[in-house]
């Protein structure tokens, strides 16, 4: 089968969060299952691109205004999956993918319709795909292109689309007057297919076009059909319910696994743990932590900043927490009102936390090997990687049972001697305190914290299953795409 993946983020070449790591992951477990593969995205200024070359030196697209010209690079082949960029300086040569630490770009339906529109006709040029499989909002109007302006083009025939959703929380939502500015017809403008409360809702069309939706667990597939996780578009998910599916993400183990980790001081694995110590020392230096005792227990954290991530919990708990015996390390970046909560929060507590207001990869790594537990705290989570991450770094997760979190995690039964993290319900700084507790409790029993430690690294969450289900869908995508044989219309007409 041919699939072309369109996306924002990929990993090596540009990341601001997990949707790189699912794209930069999954076409190579497709690829490596025999499926020709490729995959588009912008070419940023953080994407570097080795030996590139142009391979189709203008599309033309058009605004209202003006049309704007736009070539796409070749990326190369990696793992036998092929990378193609879309150019368009203007466009995507900034400091960020989306926006700055004070808000969005004003321009991003601009940019990502560009976007859209250019791999459909890089595609016709590179070869059409059987399936266009697209991801998130800045990709959204790929299916919406397809099903309306692109419906009578020949060589869309027969393409199907597949569209994962990773965050309802955000969608696309621009001012009407987007429609013509992006040369989109008006009777796009209905409340069945992308307006939205006045505005144009990207989102909304890919969910309205797409030919099957896919989550990226199976427990936020049913969450974001209610009112308190569909972010509004909750009913619009439930008419298409029927075409709704939650396919777990997998951990890229070449990238994340303590025995091969390229960013760690030291490796280890579930036959030997001393590497881990040594990890734990080196990441309490690089948040210098000074003559740290390394018997007390480290929390990490590497997160994106924003609302989603429920750090609003531990700042309603430090000055409890801080009366444990424990140190929290955390990285991230992102909302500014988080970043500057952190860092007060280390200035009132030096001695339990240590705040880097970074996004850094290599220090990513180093707390998932060198922490003892690892915190997700989050209000709502469409999987979740990190977890996972840690999971086979022994480094044990405490979470909040939402989305991914509650699929990936189970709870820690000291008697039975199973359960693999630790994991609070309700949305309150107190629900977190007790389970941080109950961590830090069983941390003090140094021989059934390692049992706890050796059932979360002997899962297996690797792309292979979840890719086999991907390919599922595209086979029930390309099923319904199918030109129905004669006899089936005219039993369809009586
Ligand atoms: P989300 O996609 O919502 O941000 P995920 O848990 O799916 O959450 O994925 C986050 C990914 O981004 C992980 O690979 C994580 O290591 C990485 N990441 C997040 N914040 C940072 C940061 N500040 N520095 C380095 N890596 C980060
Ligand atoms: C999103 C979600 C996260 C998920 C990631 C990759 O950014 O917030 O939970 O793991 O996408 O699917």
């Amino acid at each position: 089968m041919h699939i072309a993946f369109a996306a924002s983020e990929c990993v090596p070449f540009s990341k601001t969060g997990g949707l790189a790591d699912v794209v930069g992951a999954l076409p190579r477990a497709l690829a490596a299952a025999g499926h020709q593969v490729s995959v588009y995205c912008p070419r940023y200024r953080q994407t570097k691109l080795a030996d590139a070359v142009t391979v189709v030196p203008s599309i033309t697209v058009p605004f209202d205004d003006r049309y704007r010209f736009c070539s796409v690079w070749s990326g190369g082949n990696h793992s036998g999956v092929r990378f193609y960029f879309v150019d368009y300086p203007p466009f995507f040569d900034r400091d960020g993918l989306y926006g700055t630490s004070t808000g969005d770009y004003p321009d991003n339906a601009e940019r990502f319709a560009l976007f859209s529109r250019a791999v459909l006709e890089a595609s016709k040029i590179l070869g059409v795909p059987q399936v266009f499989h697209c991801h998130d909002w800045q990709s959204g109007l790929v299916p919406v292109l397809l099903r309306t302006q692109y419906a009578e083009d020949p060589a869309f025939r027969d393409v199907a689309t597949v569209f994962t959703i990773h965050n309802m929380g955000y969608q696309g939502l621009f001012s009407a007057d987007t429609l013509p500015l992006l040369t989109l017809p008006w009777d796009l403008f209905t409340i069945s297919k992308m307006e939205f409360f006045g505005n144009v809702n990207f989102l909304k069309g890919a969910l309205v076009y797409a030919d099957f939706i896919t989550t990226v667990s199976r427990k936020y597939s049913q969450e974001i059909q209610t009112t308190e996780f569909g972010f509004g578009l909750e009913g619009v998910l439930r008419n298409r319910a029927a075409t709704v599916t939650g396919i777990l993400n997998g951990a890229d183990y070449e990238e994340w696994s303590p025995e091969r980790d390229k960013f760690t001081v030291a490796r280890y694995s579930t036959d030997d743990l001393s590497g881990k110590t040594k990890c734990k020392r080196d990441l309490l230096a690089a948040f210098n932590v000074s003559n740290p005792d390394l018997s007390l227990p480290v929390i990490g954290i590497v997160s994106r900043f924003a609302a989603q991530k429920g750090f609003d919990l531990i700042s309603q708990i430090m000055d409890r927490l801080a009366r444990e015996e424990m140190i929290t390390v955390a990285l991230g970046a992102g909302d500014k009102p988080y970043e500057e909560m952190f860092l007060r929060l280390q200035k009132q507590f030096p001695q339990k936390i240590a705040v880097k207001i970074a996004y850094d990869n290599a220090l990513a790594h180093k707390i998932e090997a060198g922490s003892d537990m690892f915190l997700m705290p989050s209000k709502y989570e469409p999987c979740g990687l990190n977890q996972i991450y840690s999971l086979r770094y022994g480094t044990v997760p405490i979470v909040r049972a939402t989305g991914g979190l509650d699929d990936t995690i189970e709870p820690w039964n000291a008697r039975t001697g199973k359960g693999t993290g630790f994991k609070f319900s309700e949305y309150s700084g107190e629900a977190l305190l007790e389970t941080i507790k109950e961590a830090l409790r069983a941390f003090r029993d140094p021989s059934s914290w390692q049992k706890l430690m050796r059932n979360g690294m002997a899962k297996d969450f690797s792309w292979n299953a979840s890719a086999k289900e991907y390919v599922r869908v595209y086979e029930k995508a390309l099923q319904s795409q199918a030109p129905q044989s004669p006899t089936a219309v005219a039993l369809t007409a009586v």
